[in-house]
């Protein structure tokens, strides 16, 4: 028998599913404490009475009453709701908090960074069916993770405008689970222009999940270094800078995971189509190499990347990624800026294969990511919205569909 939780905390609630209840009368006969009544439509559970001593559980004919969802303990589902339901109400964010062993819920400004990451999606997103269960928000700023870096390399040219670097945190004998496209936080040390600790920057991880290096507790970050703001004044990016110098042994402050809807299939023959642009290439990594490593298992499924940059040395993973085999990934390579040859962006890519990209965009098994930079976004979706056109299709009408499916992906930044 569990003691009834104080006034504030996440409490377990006792529901009967109305779905499955043939409502026999069971429940209520063998409960000794009155906890459970019925109306006309629906045998339900008084939340501030049940104890949970579980002597309707056995007895009853259908495992109807073996339901709970999480709860605060001052806002339960009423009497009233609970009368009112023809299903019981759809797992919230406090279930799955349960169900992680989280101790925090997600942080706001995770929420807020999210909602504007997410915006070109046009609407929440799902998971894919098949994708691996995420663990999410298992440490927040008030418990953070301190994880070590174990290594941290300039992956652009040395002679590269920008400043982009592969870093490796490693977390000892502390639980940091991550799937591929999910992002973690990072506090950076000291404080803001108003004396308040610096908020959390979110990075994608840019390894799989068995981690940068597998039998390691770690895994991979792709950081560049902002040195300028997004109109392109001069401006000091603290945490990136911060991650672009740290050093071997140096600790870092991590919280999260975070993501629970940008997250690979898992299923044999599921297509992949990524495109991004710069450290938008971190989740793709990380698919990208899940894949790899298990190559020979050949579960099939395609793989198509269009990867924006201004130029090869200043593309991220450059060298790793062309020694990939023609077989395993169809690699486009959209290059801005070089001398004497026109500005090439991946949506200018995506349009030259459009035939390609349209039968991927139909096809059930065919899963599409975006990641990168936000003004990328518009000029995406505008090639797609061309391609549908061209073959006789209406883009509007397809990515809610697509969406609904769990098949469209989109975090710009
Ligand atoms: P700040 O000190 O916050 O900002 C300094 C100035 O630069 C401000 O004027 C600000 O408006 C401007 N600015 C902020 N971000 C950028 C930017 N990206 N480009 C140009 N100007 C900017 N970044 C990565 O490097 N790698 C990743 O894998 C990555 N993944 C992300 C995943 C998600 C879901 C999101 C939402 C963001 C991701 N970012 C990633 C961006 C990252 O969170 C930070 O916003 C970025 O590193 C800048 O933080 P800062 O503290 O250095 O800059
Ligand atoms: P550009 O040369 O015009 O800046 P960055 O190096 O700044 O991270 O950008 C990565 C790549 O994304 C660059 O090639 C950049 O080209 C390109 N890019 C910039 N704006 C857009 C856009 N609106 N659509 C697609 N790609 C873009």
């Amino acid at each position: 028998m569990n003691a009834p939780p104080a006034q504030g905390e996440l409490a377990r609630q006792h529901l009967i599913d109305p779905e499955i209840c043939i409502r026999c009368n069971t429940c209520q006969e063998m409960c000794p404490i009155d906890a459970i009544t019925h109306d006309s439509r629906n045998y339900v559970i008084r939340f501030e009475v049940c104890n949970w001593c579980n002597a309707c559980i056995g007895p009853c004919p259908t495992g109807a009453i073996d339901s709970l969802r999480n709860v605060r303990t001052e806002k339960p589902y009423t009497l009233e709701e609970q009368f009112a339901w023809d299903v019981l109400p759809e797992f919230s964010d406090l279930d799955k908090l349960a169900a992680g062993n989280a101790v925090t819920e997600v942080p706001s400004e995770v929420k807020r960074i999210t909602e504007v990451a997410t915006a070109g999606q046009g609407g929440p997103a799902l998971a894919p069916r098949s994708a691996a269960h995420p663990y999410v928000n298992l440490y927040g700023p008030g418990n953070p993770v301190t994880a070590t870096v174990s290594g941290n390399h300039r992956l652009t040219a040395d002679d590269a405008s920008s400043d982009i670097h592969h870093l490796v945190l490693d977390f000892g004998a502390i639980p940091f689970p991550v799937l591929e496209g999910q992002s973690i936080g990072i506090i950076p040390p000291g404080v803001d222009a108003n004396g308040k600790p610096h908020l959390l920057r979110m990075y994608s991880v840019a390894s799989p999940r068995e981690g940068e290096r597998p039998g390691y507790n770690n895994l991979a970050l792709t950081v560049k270094r902002v040195d300028q703001d997004h109109e392109g004044k001069p401006a000091r990016g603290v945490c990136s800078n911060y991650l672009c110098d740290l050093t071997k042994g140096d600790p870092v402050q991590v919280t999260g995971p975070y993501g629970a809807t940008y997250l690979m299939p898992n299923h044999p023959g599921a297509s992949i189509m990524m495109i991004c642009t710069g450290t938008g290439s971190a989740p793709m990594r990380a698919m990208t190499e899940r894949r790899r490593r298990r190559m020979s298992l050949n579960e099939g499924g395609e793989l198509v990347l269009f990867f924006g940059a201004r130029s090869p040395g200043e593309l991220p993973y450059f060298g790793p990624l062309q020694k990939l085999p023609a077989d395993f990934i169809d690699i486009n390579f959209a290059f801005s800026r070089m001398p004497g040859e026109p500005k090439q962006y991946v949506q200018d890519l995506i349009r030259a294969k459009g035939d390609k990209v349209f039968q991927m965009l139909q096809d059930e098994n065919c899963f599409i990511y975006v990641c990168g930079l936000k003004g990328m976004e518009a000029g995406v979706l505008e090639a797609f919205r061309d391609i549908c056109r061209a073959h006789g299709a209406d883009w509007e009408t397809l990515r809610p569909e697509l969406l609904g499916k769990a098949r469209f992906h989109v975090e710009t930044y």
